[in-house]
């Protein structure tokens, strides 16, 4: 290992330098040793194993500013996994994002820092419950969101994101699509399509606990304010916002529109990431972490990339089927 964290290159230096001055408002003085320490680590083992970081936008602000290569949302992953010439990629983010960009590459390595990233709308369905859907709706195409597993990619027409869903079910034929398994979402498009789309019960347990007395409350204490929030939020809490998008969808306008104050409905991370970049925008805090995102820091990426675990696999058959759902999706522009 001596020999890999040797690799160091002048550009190593000017990155710790420029992630210490991105994260100067967030992490004190005091606290930047060990964080500095880490991140330069981190910066020579990538070099130093031609490795690519792709982190997802409920990174904490150490990971997104400090060794990030890509930052994006669910489908700026995607999209980067599938262009990616580095020989390993490690993910940032929960399993499923990991496994997509298994299925894209699948002669690559792609590490994930902690096996044990989950995420609830990936847990709330199967393969066998998709198998059913399809079953009961003969003829129906199936659309699933890309927080799903492998095996439920694999039994899909297509994949989507919160980022293009209205654009993945406008570009199916009939009049109807089964979209799974995020119930929110689903009622979300609905409202944004003549299709009729067909939903199931799966919910993300960050983002259902928003509630619409939750925006009450922040605008009677905070008077005139922007709320955006992301479409795996509640009906009555989507209705009371301002924007509705996805976590690239949802920064792009604080940055676009630097509204004076503004509530984020989403995991708290994004809320530090969006500070540091749009430092004029007061942030209302009012968020709900991701367990399954917070279980990645600085330390389980070093050792990822100094032990090269934990490497993500896809049996190849269901790997072929899913590819073919997510490369569909890639199609959409
Ligand atoms: P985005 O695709 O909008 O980044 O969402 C992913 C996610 O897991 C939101 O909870
Ligand atoms: Fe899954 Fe929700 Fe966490 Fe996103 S925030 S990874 S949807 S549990």
């Amino acid at each position: 290992m001596a020999a890999l964290a040797e690799a160091v290159s002048a550009s190593d230096g000017t990155r710790l330098e420029a992630a210490r001055r991105r994260l100067a408002g967030i992490i004190p003085d005091t606290e930047w040793g060990e964080v500095g320490q880490d991140i330069d680590a981190i910066l020579r083992l990538k070099r130093a194993r031609n490795a690519v970081i792709l982190a997802h936008n409920y990174q904490t602000p150490d990971i997104y500013h400090g060794v990030a290569d890509i930052v994006g949302d669910s489908l700026a992953l995607a999209r980067e996994a599938a262009r990616t010439d580095a020989d390993v990629i490690v993910l940032c983010g929960v399993h499923f994002m990991a496994e997509t960009a298994k299925i894209l590459n699948p002669g690559k390595t792609v590490l994930i820092p902690d096996l044990a990233a989950g995420c609830s709308l990936a847990d709330s369905i199967t393969a066998a419950d998709v198998r059913l859907m399809r079953a009961r709706h003969p003829g129906v195409p199936v659309a699933v969101y890309v927080n799903t597993s492998a095996e439920v990619k694999a039994e899909a027409d297509i994949c989507c994101t919160s980022g293009n869903a209205e654009k993945v079910v406008e570009s199916l034929p009939g009049e109807a699509v089964i979209f799974l398994p995020d119930e929110y979402l689903a009622n979300w498009v609905a409202g944004r399509t003549r299709k009729r789309i067909i939903a199931w019960h799966g919910h993300c347990e960050v983002h259902e606990r928003f509630t619409a007395a939750d925006i009450a409350r922040v605008r009677l204490e905070h008077g005139r304010l922007d709320v955006i929030a992301h479409p795996e939020c509640p009906p009555d809490v989507l209705a009371a916002a301002d924007f509705v998008g996805s976590t690239a969808q949802m920064t792009d306008w604080v940055k676009t529109r630097r509204p004076p104050k503004v509530l984020l409905l989403t995991e708290c991370s994004m809320s530090d990431n969006v500070a540091a970049e749009a430092p004029d925008v007061e942030l209302v805090r009012a968020c709900n972490l991701c367990p399954h995102m917070k279980r990645i820091d600085l330390a389980n990426i070093r050792a990822s990339l100094e032990t090269m675990t934990h490497a993500v696999e896809v049996d190849p058959e269901i790997a072929a089927r899913a590819r073919r759902s997510v490369e569909r999706m890639l199609e959409i522009r």
